[in-house]
Order: structure tokens, then C-alpha cells, then sequence
């Protein structure tokens, strides 16, 4: 290849390392031409032993969670990746959430040695690997079979938190089984059944959950246009369009064929209540600060409020028992024009207090991301979408990039900007430049 087409003659090269011409000074013996030599070529073109395996290779070559992104989309039926991606109405408030963090500069600190850095931190007294969660999803097994206990187990040995939804297709117990050294929280909808909410909080007692987030941004369901068009309702039902496109994605269907039915795990054996009925429960419109006063009473651990995006709704949950707060638009798939959580997310610290634990999650694709929102006031982020790019793309082994993606970037981040550990991270590391809301 180039190697060899740049050998010149060795006629040219003898010349000019004879000197015949007078006026060119001797070339010296290092530049000097000669044929490769096979050994020292290795050295510098250092062939890798070619990766085998397609899931494997299609991985490594993802760089970003963008690129786990572009294989997860060439991978996956388009219903169900639709539904990962979209958001709902017009999707305003996704496409803000991630123009928020794509605006928003950094101002380093620099000569200050960043030498082995301290990217961990301490989250509801836990020591967490990084400042990150993964966030709780629904329908998970849909987009690849090792769905919520491949991510918990991800999850638990990077060494951070993974919280596993009430509409999850996996069960808490199996979630805490598969993952049991894992740091694991349960997401919980409450439903119009208080036998079965009161059910579900009980479990996750019984399973070690120490940490219950309860969501309250989906009263009613966001209005997703693209699940509409696909035909991918609660329950699912699906068009004869989605049906087909789905048929060429023959190691997606028989991933779906070979494995336990996708349903709603935690809620499958509630006496009395068909799968339907359960979808149908979902979702409480009549969910209200009382509801908040019962599960505050019956729950001993941590309890966190996600949802939240207005200060004045983060001071009255926590005057109402939450121990803290998660700023969220749920990734912009429920009330769309809600603003980009970054953007209220200092207003929010200040309205809870620096004591107060406060998470944001909806837009985060990146390890400068976190940096950001742990400079405006977050203690942590959490990523829906990013992991699930990754397990789209290669099950477990494609959330394990993601994790890895994601951390790398936050610890070069974080070293370029001067910064050896994440307690170091202020306010004054980031310029918001006065962008037009819309
Ligand atoms: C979600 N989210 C979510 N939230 C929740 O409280 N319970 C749930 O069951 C679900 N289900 C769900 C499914 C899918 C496919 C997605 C993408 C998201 C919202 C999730 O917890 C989180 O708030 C967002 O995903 C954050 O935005 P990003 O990281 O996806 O941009
Ligand atoms: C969603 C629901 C499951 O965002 O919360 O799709």
C-alpha cells in the first residue's frame, strides 16, 4: 500500500546521499531511502487483530453516544426505536433540552495539576462512581431482551445507581437478584389501585430498594405523534405498516419469539388485574399532594419527586417529606414547551436549599453535559436515552459502552478544565450565553 508506493528509486536517493550535487547538503543516514523492512513497519502501522464478532465491532467503533445512537437506529425496528427517541406533540422541549447543554461554555481553571482525578461523589450517602444514574424506562425488554437487568448490572459495576420503572419489563426482585452489590431504586407511577400501590412499595422494601422516586409529570399520558403513526399504543398494538418493517429485523424478532413475553413485570401478578386493566390504572389523573402525604408515611427511605421543573413545585414537595428532587420534563415526551431543565435548574437549588439532594435529567447525552448541570446545582444527572442507544446496539455489552463513553468524556472534561475532582465543580466553570428561548 503507501508503505511501499513511497519507496522512491534508489537510484534518486543514492545521488543525493553520494552528494553529487555540490550545492544540497548530504541528506542525513536517518532520512536516507531504503526498502521497508517488515518488522519496523509493525511498529508504526500497528495492525489490530480484526474484531470478528458484528456487535463487537459495530460497539468499537462507537465513539459517542451519537454514534450508538446512528447503529441503535439501524438496528432496531422503527416503531421501537421511535419510541425511544421521539418525544411528545412537536417535540420543542426535547429539541431544547439538548440545545441547553450545547450552549452552555465552560471556563477553565488551568495550571493546577489534574493528575489521577476524583470524578466520584456522594449521593444520598452513597459513594457513587461518577455523578450519574440511569434512568427508569419503560417497555425496556422491547428494545433488546437483556433489557432492565443488563443495565442493573451495568449499572452496578461501574459503580452507580439504576432505577428500574413501575412499567419496567423485568420485575424488582429480578432486578435486585441479577444486580445484588447494585446500588438499585425503584420509579414508582402511582395507579388508582391503592392495594397494588401499596403492594409495589412494599416489595421494594422487601427487594433492598432504598430509594423510591416517585414520577408525578405524567397524569395523563404525553401525546408521542410518532408512536400514533407507528401504531405503538399502551397496550402495544401494532399497525400492519409497523408490523412489516418490523419483519426486517429478523434477530429483533427472534430475540422477542425465544424470550419471556415483554409485559409489565411488577404489575403481571396483581390478583385480579388483566394486563390491560393494569395500562389502564397507569397514570392517575387524580395523583395529588395527599398521595405524596400516603407514601410519605409509608415509606422509610429515600423519596425523591421527579418531575419537577418549576422551583415553587420543588419547595412543596419537600415541604410535603421528599428528600429530594428530579428535575425532569421526562425527556420532553410529556408536557411539550416545558422549559429545558437545565435552564431552571439553578432556580430550583435555590428554591430547595444546598442540603437538599437535586438530580436533573432530559437532554443529557455526553460527559460535558454533567459537568454542566453539576455546575448549575445538580448533584448528579440521570440518562434515559444514552443507555438505551447502547443496549439497542448490543445489549448488554453496547450499556457498558455507553457507560464508559459517558464516563471518559466527564473525566477529560473535568481534567481540561483544571479541575482533579467533581466536588470542584461551581458555578464559575460555566458561561451561559443569552440564548433566544425558542
Ligand atoms: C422514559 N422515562 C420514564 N420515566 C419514568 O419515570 N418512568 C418510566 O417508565 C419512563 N419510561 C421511559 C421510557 C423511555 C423509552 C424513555 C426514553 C424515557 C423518562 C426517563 O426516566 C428520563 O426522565 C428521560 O429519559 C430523561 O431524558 P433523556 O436522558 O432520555 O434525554
Ligand atoms: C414513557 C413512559 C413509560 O416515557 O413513562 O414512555
Amino acid at each position: 500500500m503507501t508503505a511501499v508506493d513511497d519507496v522512491p528509486t534508489t537510484k534518486g536517493s543514492d545521488a543525493a546521499a553520494a552528494g553529487s550535487a555540490p550545492d544540497t547538503p548530504p541528506v542525513p543516514p536517518a532520512a536516507r531511502r531504503r526498502l521497508p523492512r517488515i518488522a519496523e513497519l509493525r511498529t508504526v502501522l500497528r495492525f489490530r487483530r480484526p474484531t470478528l464478532d458484528p456487535v463487537e465491532r459495530r460497539l468499537e467503533s462507537a465513539l459517542t453516544i451519537a454514534d450508538l445512537r446512528r447503529v441503535a437506529q439501524r438496528v432496531t425496528p422503527r416503531a421501537v426505536f421511535d419510541y425511544v427517541d421521539g418525544a411528545a406533540d412537536a417535540e420543542a422541549t426535547a429539541r431544547k433540552n439538548l440545545a441547553a447543554f450545547e450552549t452552555t461554555e465552560f471556563l477553565p481553571e488551568l495550571l493546577h495539576s489534574v493528575v489521577d482525578p476524583d470524578i466520584s461523589t456522594t449521593l444520598l450517602g452513597d459513594r457513587i462512581a461518577l455523578p450519574l444514574v440511569f434512568a427508569p424506562t419503560g417497555y425496556t425488554r422491547l428494545m433488546h431482551e437483556a433489557g432492565e437487568t443488563a443495565a442493573a448490572r451495568v449499572a452496578a459495576r461501574v459503580g452507580i445507581p439504576y432505577v428500574l420503572s413501575t412499567v419496567g419489563t423485568s420485575t424488582i426482585e429480578e432486578v435486585t437478584t441479577a444486580a445484588p452489590g447494585g446500588n438499585n431504586w425503584f420509579q414508582l407511577y402511582l395507579t388508582n389501585s391503592e392495594a397494588l400501590n401499596a403492594e409495589l412499595v412494599e416489595r421494594a422494601l422487601q427487594a433492598g430498594v432504598r430509594t423510591i422516586a416517585l414520577t408525578i409529570d405524567s397524569a395523563v399520558g404525553g401525546r408521542r405523534l410518532k408512536d400514533l403513526r407507528n401504531g405503538l399504543t399502551i397496550p402495544p398494538s401494532l399497525t400492519a405498516r409497523t408490523f412489516l418493517d418490523m419483519a426486517r429485523y429478523p434477530s429483533w424478532w427472534i430475540d422477542k419469539l425465544t424470550t419471556a413475553p415483554v409485559e409489565f413485570a411488577s404489575v403481571r401478578d396483581f390478583p385480579g388485574v388483566s394486563y390491560s386493566e393494569v395500562a389502564g390504572l397507569l397514570f392517575d389523573p387524580g395523583i395529588d399532594y395527599d398521595d405524596l402525604a400516603w407514601l410519605r408515611s409509608r415509606w422509610p427511605g429515600n423519596l425523591l419527586v421527579k418531575g419537577i421543573v418549576n422551583p415553587e413545585d420543588a419547595r412543596r414537595v419537600v415541604a410535603a417529606g421528599a428528600d429530594g428532587v428530579v428535575v425532569s420534563n421526562h425527556g420532553g415526551r410529556q408536557l411539550d414547551r416545558s422549559p429545558a431543565t437545565l435552564d431552571v435548574l439553578p432556580a430550583v437549588r435555590e428554591a430547595v436549599g444546598e442540603s437538599t439532594t437535586v438530580l436533573l435529567d432530559s437532554g443529557v447525552r455526553n460527559g460535558q453535559d454533567i459537568i454542566a448541570a453539576v455546575a448549575l446545582g445538580a448533584d448528579a444527572v440521570l440518562v434515559g436515552r444514552a443507555y438505551l442507544y447502547g443496549l439497542m446496539a448490543g445489549g448488554e455489552r453496547g450499556v457498558d459502552r455507553a457507560a464508559e463513553i459517558l464516563r471518559s468524556e466527564y473525566q477529560r472534561a473535568l481534567q481540561l478544565l483544571g479541575l482533579d475532582a467533581t466536588a470542584k465543580i461551581g458555578p464559575q466553570h460555566v458561561l451561559r450565553s443569552e440564548r433566544a428561548s425558542g
